[in-house]
C-alpha cells in the first residue's frame, strides 16, 4: 500500500508507471476493480479535485464517504492525526484529503496509520495529482518535455500547484521559469531549480513554449501584496494581445479568476488546455488509486 503526499517523493520510474496506468485507463473501456472504502476529507473548498477523486474511486469499484470540515470533529478540536486513526479503526483503505494547513513533516504520519494517504492539496505545500495532471497534459500536447521552456505566471508564493509541478517538469527535462510581481515570488525559487525570474510578462511570453497561468490566491494573502486586481490583470493577466503572441499552449489549474488571471473569452480558446487538464484529472486520479492500492490487502 502506497501514499502520495508530495510529487517530490516520486522517482521518474514511479511517475512513468503512473503515466502508463493513466494512458491505459484513458484508452480503456473497462477498468480494474479495487473494492474497499475511501474517505474524502475536504476541509477546503474544491470542485474538480473532489468530484474527480469521487468519480475515479467509483469507476474502480471503491465506495466513497465525503466529510467536510463543518461536519467533522476537527471543529471540536480533534487533531488531523486522530481523525486518520479513527478512519483506520473503521477499516478504510484510503483517505484523500484537502486541508488548509501544510502537512509537514509527514513521513512519520504515513508510518503510523495503516491507510493509503493521498494529498488533494495541503495549504501552500503540495497538490501532487495536479502536478501530474499538468505534466501529463504537457506530454500529450508536446510529445516530450526535453528542453521545453515552461513558464508559471502569477501567484507563485502561495501556489502548491507550482511546488508540485516544478520537480516533475524538471525531472522530464523541461526548463522552468516564473513571472509575476516580486511580492508574489518567494526568494528561494532559484534554489528550487527555476531558471529565470521575469517581472515583464511580454519578455516572459517571448521566452516560453508553454505557459501555466496560476490563480491569484486572494484567500491566502494576509496582507495586500498587489495594488489592485485590475492592475495585476493589466501587468500579468492573459489578454487577447498576449494570447496572439503565445507560440504554444497555455494551462490553468482552475478555478480561474476571470478578468484577473485570464480574460474570460480566452478560457476555452484554441490554445487553451484547461478542459484537457480537467478531463485528465479523472484518469490521473484513477491511476493514482490503482498505483496506491493494487496488490495491498483489501479491508
Ligand atoms: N485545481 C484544483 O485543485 O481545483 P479545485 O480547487 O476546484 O479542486
Amino acid at each position: 500500500m502506497r501514499s502520495l503526499i508530495s510529487s517530490a517523493d516520486l522517482s521518474k520510474e514511479e511517475v512513468l508507471t503512473i503515466y502508463d496506468l493513466f494512458v491505459s485507463l484513458k484508452k480503456g473501456s473497462s477498468y480494474p476493480r479495487l473494492d474497499g472504502d475511501v474517505a474524502l476529507l475536504f476541509f477546503e473548498p474544491s470542485t474538480r479535485t473532489r468530484i474527480s477523486f469521487e468519480k475515479a474511486a467509483k469507476l474502480l469499484g471503491l465506495r466513497t464517504y465525503t466529510v467536510s470540515s463543518e461536519g467533522s470533529s476537527l471543529v471540536k478540536g480533534e487533531s488531523f492525526f486522530d481523525t486518520l486513526k479513527t478512519l483506520e479503526a473503521l477499516d478504510f483503505r484510503s483517505v484523500v484529503f484537502r486541508v488548509p494547513f501544510v502537512l509537514f513533516p509527514y513521513e512519520s504520519l504515513t508510518k503510523e496509520v495503516s491507510l493509503s494517504l493521498i494529498n488533494g492539496g495541503d495549504g501552500t505545500h503540495q497538490h501532487p495529482t495536479q502536478g501530474l495532471i499538468d505534466l501529463f497534459t504537457l506530454l500529450e500536447a508536446y510529445g516530450s518535455l526535453e528542453g521545453l521552456k515552461v513558464l508559471y505566471v502569477g501567484d507563485i508564493a502561495h501556489s502548491r500547484v507550482f511546488r508540485s509541478g516544478l520537480p516533475l517538469l524538471k525531472t522530464f527535462g523541461a526548463e522552468v521559469s516564473v513571472c509575476g510581481p516580486l511580492s508574489l515570488i518567494p526568494s528561494d525559487v532559484k534554489a528550487l531549480g527555476v531558471s529565470e525570474i521575469f517581472t515583464h510578462i511580454e519578455e516572459a511570453i517571448h521566452w516560453a513554449d508553454a505557459v501555466i497561468w496560476l490563480r491569484l490566491q486572494k484567500e491566502r494573502q494576509k496582507e495586500k501584496l498587489i495594488p489592485s486586481e485590475r492592475s495585476y490583470f493589466q501587468k500579468f493577466g492573459l489578454t487577447k494581445d498576449r494570447y496572439s503572441k503565445l507560440r504554444g499552449y497555455f494551462l490553468h489549474p482552475g478555478p480561474v479568476n476571470r478578468e484577473v488571471d485570464i480574460e474570460g473569452d480566452l478560457i476555452y480558446s484554441e490554445k487553451s488546455l484547461i478542459q484537457q487538464q480537467v478531463r485528465n484529472g479523472l484518469f490521473v486520479r484513477m491511476a493514482v488509486f490503482v498505483w496506491c492500492l493494487e496488490g495491498s490487502p483489501r479491508r
